[in-house]
């Protein structure tokens, strides 16, 4: 596997080995200087004590959770929150779009929100939402994608050593989306494993 292959797949239990592995790339990230609910400095025990709330989550169907991995383990990882009110049963939040440095810029992060964006329409999710750094390399990411501003929310966040950041919410109406498996981002995946479905 060379250094700009990756193997996408869901996990729908996450051991302990791939908490661990998802708490480095969280802190990689945060170290990077991400606003991602985090300040830094990101201890390992509260990076591991996140994944395992997460990981009940995923056990208890309520999210669903993809991951990259390369030669180095996991190096990157999306979510969606599938549990909300019962008057949103088309809707899905999108969150925790988390790439590792020594990953970047060889189109993983698009390839994730594709298959993001796939496993949401398996999951019957066909609206979805989210919220970006406004400026940020995710917020370019999105709009390359296809999702739409919604609007800006002026000092909304931290960044990890201080200072506010503003907040762009952004959905995607996949009701109208053509097959995304067949995006560029996705096919320079190695392999994408199916995601299954939801308990
Ligand atoms: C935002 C993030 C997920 C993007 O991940 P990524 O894997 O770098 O995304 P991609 O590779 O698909 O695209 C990033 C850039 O690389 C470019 N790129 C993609 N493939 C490339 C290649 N083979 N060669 C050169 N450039 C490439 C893209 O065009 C894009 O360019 P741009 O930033 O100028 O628009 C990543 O930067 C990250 O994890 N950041 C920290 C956490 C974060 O902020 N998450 C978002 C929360 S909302």
């Amino acid at each position: 596997m060379s250094s700009s292959e990756w193997n996408l797949r869901r996990l729908l239990n996450v051991s302990e080995a791939e908490i661990e592995g998802l708490a480095d790339v969280l802190i990689d990230c945060v170290e990077g200087g991400a606003s991602v609910s985090f300040m830094h400095p990101l201890t390992h025990e509260r990076a591991a004590a996140f994944w395992r709330r997460i990981a009940k989550a995923v056990a208890a169907g309520e999210r669903a959770l993809l991951v990259a991995e390369d030669t180095g383990g996991i190096c990157g990882t999306v979510q969606l929150t599938l549990d909300l009110p019962e008057n949103q049963p088309h809707r899905a939040d999108l969150s925790k779009m988390l790439v590792h440095r020594r990953a970047r810029r060889q189109g993983l992060g698009a390839a994730l929100m594709r298959a993001a964006e796939a496993l949401a329409l398996e999951c019957g999710r066909t609206l979805l939402e989210l919220d970006a750094v406004t400026g940020g390399d995710g917020e370019r990411l999105y709009e390359r994608l296809g999702w739409r501003r919604v609007g800006v929310v002026r000092n909304y966040a931290l960044m990890p050593r201080g200072g506010f950041c503003s907040t762009t919410f952004m959905y995607r109406d996949l009701s109208t989306a053509i097959d995304a498996s067949k995006t560029p981002g996705c096919q320079r995946s190695s392999k994408v494993i199916p995601c299954g479905h939801e308990k």
